[in-house]
């Protein structure tokens, strides 16, 4: 996709999302030649609508009109591109445990989870989450930080297996107790939504009472190693959620041999489509946006759900 496109189709989904701010810095980017120029300065990896703008906010770019937005990108280039070229996009979505707490529910515990691409690993908590949705709570009923799923099927009565320890792989691990990196998170959210912003600094204070353990390092090449850090008594879990997408294709099929090689469970929140390993969905019961992700257990389709998790379909069988 051409970068004008990328740009406008982010205009949509910025609009969606609640964020007429990006909606409209979004359109702008992808009418003006000469800010496009710029991000075009930029490694390709790095030229993704949400990161460029998270980029520009935490260089001193504040909310408002495109034409500011214009100006202070082109009085900016040099700075932004050399930050672009810092910087990934590490959104850490928790809500996405909803997804990972109903594909948990399936395994007995105790469980050590294993998330490959964590960010800050606030996706490890799937235990300590109130969840509720399609008439249900479960999880932790009674913790601070609760996500609601719009889930349809058979929901059943979801008990989330405890979890005995949390680690992490990344290759640049975001820290829960560093302020900075905590900053950049919120930054990483686009301005409008609060409720996203509220849910974020709920789950960074529940994960600042018990840090999780995260490594640096790459998702297949650093698997085992990571792998081995956990404890033998709990059963391993490998979990990948939005994060595969930025492994080259080829790499892809390498992380899923790697997983396999383990004595591991495999819970993957991934979009459709992206792994051979993950069985089709046969006549899915959604499509569009509500199809975006496969939820998988050891490959094998549970649900399909939105790209943050908040919209699910289980799959019935
Ligand atoms: C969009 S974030 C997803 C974070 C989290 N899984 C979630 O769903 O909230 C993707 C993360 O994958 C990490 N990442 C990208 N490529 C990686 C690789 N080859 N090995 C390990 N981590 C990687 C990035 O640094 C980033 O923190």
């Amino acid at each position: 996709m051409q970068l004008a496109d990328r740009f406008r189709a982010y205009a949509v989904a910025a609009e969606a999302e609640g964020s007429p701010v990006y909606a409209e810095w979004a359109r702008g980017v992808a009418g003006d030649d000469d800010v496009l120029r710029v991000v075009e300065a930029a490694p390709e990896a790095r030229r993704q609508p949400v990161l460029v703008l998270a980029t520009c906010r935490w260089l001193g770019a504040s909310p408002g009109p495109w034409s500011r937005l214009r100006e202070w990108v082109l009085g900016h280039a040099a700075e932004l591109v050399a930050e672009l070229g810092r910087r990934s996009v590490q959104t850490n979505d928790v809500r996405r445990s909803a997804p990972l707490s109903l594909a948990l529910a399936r395994l007995e515990g105790p469980v050590a989870l294993l998330e490959v691409g964590a960010s800050a690993g606030l996706c490890l908590y799937p235990d300590r989450v109130a969840y509720e949705g399609g008439g249900r709570t479960w999880g932790d009923v009674d913790s601070t930080v609760r996500v609601s799923v719009d889930v349809s099927g058979p929901v059943g009565r979801p008990v989330v297996p405890e979890v005995a320890w949390r680690g992490g792989l990344d290759l640049d691990p975001l820290d829960v107790l560093d302020d900075d990196d905590v900053a950049w998170l919120e930054t990483l959210l686009p301005p409008g939504p609060t409720d996203r912003t509220a849910l974020l600094a709920r789950a960074v204070s529940m994960a600042r009472t018990a840090p999780p353990r995260l490594e640096r390092g790459d998702a297949v090449d650093d698997l085992a190693r990571v792998a081995a850090l956990a404890p033998p008594s709990a059963r391993l879990v490998v979990v990948s959620t939005g994060t595969l997408v930025y492994l080259p294709g080829r790499r892809r099929q390498q992380f899923v041999d790697a997983v396999r090689a383990l004595d591991a469970h495999w819970v993957s929140y991934e979009r459709a489509d992206l792994l051979h390993d993950v069985g089709p969905v046969v006549d899915p019961p959604v499509t569009g946006p509500d199809a975006f992700a496969v939820l998988a257990l050891d490959g094998e389709p549970i649900a399909l759900g939105d790209a943050h998790g908040t919209r699910l379909t289980l799959l019935h069988g």
